[in-house]
């Protein structure tokens, strides 16, 4: 599949515009470091000014990561999504949501896996760690245990986590790409824990509520050591 760039209406680069202007606002103070300059790296090809393009995407994302955008139908397999990770193939829609959906969808969108998880695959350390989590997918993909513990880590960390930087910030894509999500999680509604692997692995989420705890990490070094330990471990466990 591919993206059929002629196919955007006006209406939809008025919604592009609507929601990439008001998120990078409500982002300032709210989202790490890492995110924010990963987007001003990318701003030649992912700007409010139209919907991204992804082949001037994928040249940028090369350059920087090796990394491109595979364009998919919507959810896929799990072992697919993995496999595609191992490749530095991050899986994207390509439709956008309706001016009536600006804060609530049902499925990912092509905003939402656009802005919210591409800029921090230009970040040559958080790719690695992407890369690497696919490579452990496929290579426990018959293993059911692994797969709940890497779709839990997925979903607290690159979908939902909090870093500490002078305070709580953003970089989940999940938070990144809503502007609610973003006020909600550094509210004082929700729970912030330190990020601990152990934990998170053995804490279960749902994809259909707000989401009420959080897992705060200390850097992004403490993810990728984590992560390490965590694979030396399972690999450990089945030798
Ligand atoms: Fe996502």
């Amino acid at each position: 599949m591919k993206q059929e760039y002629k196919l955007y209406k006006e209406g939809d680069q008025i919604v592009w515009k609507t929601l990439f202007e008001r998120q990078v606002e409500n982002l300032q103070g709210k989202s790490c470091a890492a995110y924010l300059s990963c987007l001003e790296i990318m701003k030649d090809v992912l700007n409010a000014k139209q919907i991204p393009d992804f082949k001037l995407m994928n040249a940028t994302l090369i350059e920087s990561t090796g990394w491109t955008i595979e364009v998919v139908p919507g959810l896929i397999p799990v072992e697919d999504f993995f496999r595609l990770l191992a490749q530095r193939k991050f899986s994207a829609s390509t439709w956008v949501r309706k001016m009536n959906q600006l804060d609530y969808l049902e499925e990912p969108d092509m905003f939402h896996d656009i802005f919210g998880h591409t800029p921090l695959l230009a970040d040559p350390k958080f790719a690695q760690f992407m890369k690497e989590f696919g490579d452990l997918g496929v290579e426990f993909i018959d293993n059911d245990d692994v797969v709940v513990q890497l779709q839990r880590l997925y979903w607290f960390t690159i979908e939902f986590g909090l870093i500490y930087e002078n305070g709580p910030k953003v970089y989940g894509a999940g938070i990144c790409s809503s502007f609610g999500e973003t006020i909600h999680s550094l509210s004082a509604d929700v729970e912030v824990v330190p990020f601990s692997l152990e934990q998170v692995i053995n804490t279960e989420f749902k994809t259909d509520v707000v989401q009420t705890l959080y897992f705060e990490l200390e850097s992004f070094d403490q993810l990728f050591s984590e992560f390490k330990q965590f694979r030396d471990t399972i690999r450990e466990k089945v030798a």
